[in-house]
């Protein structure tokens, strides 16, 4: 289906059958274009950026490519086309026919998920609001805005299902989403993770790689959902978190070969005085962002996630390639367990394990792409690796919140913890070298000394391409 840029808000939704949701949603857009300018990416509101806007929700050519305006991004909203005869494929409800409305006995639950999720969307784009003051190229700079376009549009996203659904307290939440902001002491975004900001490229590179990889992971549970709303919205967000993590991915990856090429270049592993970032501080990039991330997934033992699975309101990963019943009843798990001074396990209900379960695919998912940069590393005949520290490390939700352990898992007391951390985590030291390297590269087609270039640009542009035009 099509989408009309005639509306003032284009949609698939047929909201102009709506005249009522229409209308809730034409007095929430002006609140939202103020947060933009007043909380999206500072200064940029001449910038012509070269971005991708949704035209279709087809799998193929769903993007139209061409200079924008930010502020005059047609932000929409778009659902994959309902599937037919589609059924809830996980607990209590299983078999039976999606809802199109909200179940409401359920409608508590189901509010708390959507407002969960769509907080993190606006949160990312206050976080990251200073980094296009020092981008390492015109290339970054783009994909930095698109990332920021799209996230605002996940919060449309769910600011829909909020008005469409759930009444006055939808729109009461969605007017909340614009309140609350990341690291404000009164009103902090939900997460924790979302309330830190994102003030470096590296930073913002492990962000897109680890944070948005749990958007990925968060998206594809409610993806599963018997709402069926909720799950054609989660089936199009999916397509663009796609490309956020490709974003992380390749960036983290440039500058892990920038690395490599300036250890191969002077014959030491200290790039710093060549103005490159050193293999140790990328590891304790990843120690922060990995830690923190895992907290997101919540408690490993937790009774709301079971009751939302047993709903069919948040599906497991993959939910109908998993080879069970779907029900779980019977089901067990082993659960970590710290016994005094060392770790043990224990037979959990699986039901009540859904959390570690979507944590551990989102692990599996996030060594792929480590591993991708240590074929790199080793392809450039160097001998080091990045890991990813161990979930014991550095947590704060969950079984390891009371206790200390190094990346490689080994338990140790508060003294050792204190007196090494800064070994493992991003220290005041290391933030302040790292920030020291971000200054603008805003020539079309150059590159700031910390990163390679990327492989190829823009939708088949060359990599000199104006991809933001400054006026
Ligand atoms: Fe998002
Ligand atoms: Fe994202």
């Amino acid at each position: 289906m099509n989408i009309d840029y005639n509306e003032t808000i284009p949609n698939n939704v047929g909201l102009a059958d709506d005249r009522r949701l229409l209308r809730a949603l034409e007095r929430w857009q002006p609140a939202y274009l103020q947060w933009w300018d007043d909380l999206g990416p500072v200064e940029s509101s001449d910038h012509e950026v070269y971005l991708r806007t949704a035209i279709s929700v087809d799998a193929k050519g769903w993007a139209h490519y061409g200079h924008v305006r930010m502020p005059e991004y047609r932000w929409g909203i778009f659902l994959t086309p309902p599937e037919e005869n589609r059924q809830i494929a996980f607990g209590q409800h299983k078999d039976e026919p999606v809802w199109t409305d909200v179940p409401g006995e359920y409608r508590t639950e189901l509010r708390r998920l959507i407002v969960t999720q769509g907080d993190t969307e606006p949160a990312s784009v206050e976080q990251q609001r200073h980094l296009g003051a020092t981008c390492p190229s015109l290339y970054d700079l783009r994909n930095l805005f698109q990332v920021n376009v799209e996230e605002g549009r996940h919060l449309w996203a769910m600011v829909y299902l909020l008005h469409a659904h759930f009444g006055r307290d939808g729109r009461e939440e969605a007017e909340e989403m614009l309140e609350r902001h990341a690291g404000d002491p009164d009103k902090p975004r939900i997460l924790e993770a979302f309330n830190e900001q994102t003030e470096d490229w590296l930073s913002f590179f492990m962000f897109t790689y680890f944070q948005d990889r749990d958007g990925k992971f968060q998206l594809a549970a409610l993806a599963e959902s018997g709402f069926d709303p909720l799950s054609r919205t989660c089936r199009f967000m999916l397509t663009e978190e796609a490309h956020h993590m490709f974003v992380g991915e390749t960036g983290v990856m440039r500058i892990v070969q920038r690395t490599c090429e300036l250890m191969r270049q002077h014959d030491t592993e200290d790039v710093r005085p060549y103005g490159g970032i050193d293999l140790a501080t990328i590891q304790k990039w990843i120690n922060f962002h990995y830690s923190i991330c895992l907290d997101l997934f919540g408690s490993e033992r937790s009774t709301n996630a079971a009751n939302y699975y047993s709903m069919g309101l948040k599906g497991r990963y993959q939910e109908t390639k998993i080879d069970d019943d779907h029900v779980l009843a019977d089901a067990h798990m082993m659960v970590p367990r710290v016994d005094g001074d060392h770790i043990t396990s224990e037979e959990s209900a699986a039901l009540t394990a859904i959390n570690l379960k979507l944590r551990e695919d989102y692990a599996k998912d996030s060594q792929r792409g480590v591993n991708r940069f240590n074929k790199a590393i080793a392809e450039m005949d160097i001998d080091a690796t990045l890991t990813l520290p161990d979930p014991m490390f550095n947590r704060n939700i969950g079984i390891f919140r009371d206790i200390n352990a190094t990346p490689e898992g080994r338990l140790i007391g508060d003294d050792e913890w204190q007196a090494r951390r800064y070994e493992w985590l991003p220290s005041p030291d290391d933030y302040a070298f790292v920030r020291s390297l971000m200054v603008p590269v805003t020539e079309p087609g150059k590159m700031a000394g910390w990163i390679a270039p990327p492989k190829r640009g823009i939708h088949g542009r060359p990599l000199d391409y104006d991809y933001v035009l400054f006026h």
